[in-house]
């Protein structure tokens, strides 16, 4: 094991001895069972830590975290977070994090080779297209890359509404909100993007499951 690795055990160990003393019983309490009331599905970026930025403790918030926060219909991955979120650990807030500033949504914008990823990140073009004409007025990279963040959070939520899963949950009468939030890596705020889905009916029809 090289240094960096071997200091990583080293703050682990403290901040386990920390953690358990300032609360006492935490981890034997932890070991019997976890009851998140929130899934969190976000981008992989390592500026944007799920339970920092939202103050919350372990235990308290089930994540999924991938290349520019999609969620694709093809994706076991990201399905089976979301089915084990819902049917099992039973939460009633699903929340889409975006952030400005994501280079996976920028590479999206570009023209360029970059892998493998260029793939994973087609959906985000296609959203582009879909959208179109809300680009007609922005004149500057930046703000075009700040409208798209923003329109990638509003489609994942879309998508994960459109899931079996979260049909299938709303139809059987499971209290259910999915939202969509952005976060700002410069001032370490989120903000709500105001696209909440609580039922079925809020869906485009085509995507509705039949009772
Ligand atoms: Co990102």
């Amino acid at each position: 094991m090289n240094n960096r690795i071997k200091q990583l055990i080293v703050n682990n160990q403290e901040w386990a001895n920390r953690y358990a003393e300032e609360h006492p019983g935490i981890f034997e309490k932890l070991a019997k069972q976890q009851k998140p009331e929130y899934l969190w599905i976000g981008c992989s970026d390592s500026r944007v830590p799920a339970n920092t930025i939202i103050g919350l403790q372990p235990g308290e918030v089930f994540v999924h975290r991938n290349i520019a926060n999609i969620v694709n219909h093809s994706d076991l991955n990201v399905l089976s977070v979301l089915e084990y979120a819902v049917k099992v650990l039973k939460v009633k807030d699903i929340i889409l994090c975006g952030h400005y500033g994501c280079g996976g949504v920028k590479a999206a914008l570009e023209r360029k080779e970059h892998g493998l990823v260029d793939n994973w990140l087609r959906v985000i073009k296609d959203n582009y297209r879909a959208n179109r004409k809300q680009f007609d007025g922005v004149d500057n990279e930046q703000e075009e890359l700040d409208l798209l963040c923003e329109l990638n959070v509003v489609e994942q939520v879309k998508n994960i509404c459109h899931s079996t899963i979260v049909q299938s949950a709303w139809l059987s009468g499971q209290q259910l909100s999915v939202h969509g939030v952005i976060y700002g890596i410069e001032d370490g705020i989120l903000k709500d993007l105001d696209v909440t889905i609580s039922s079925i009916d809020q869906v485009e029809a085509i995507y509705q499951l039949e009772s």
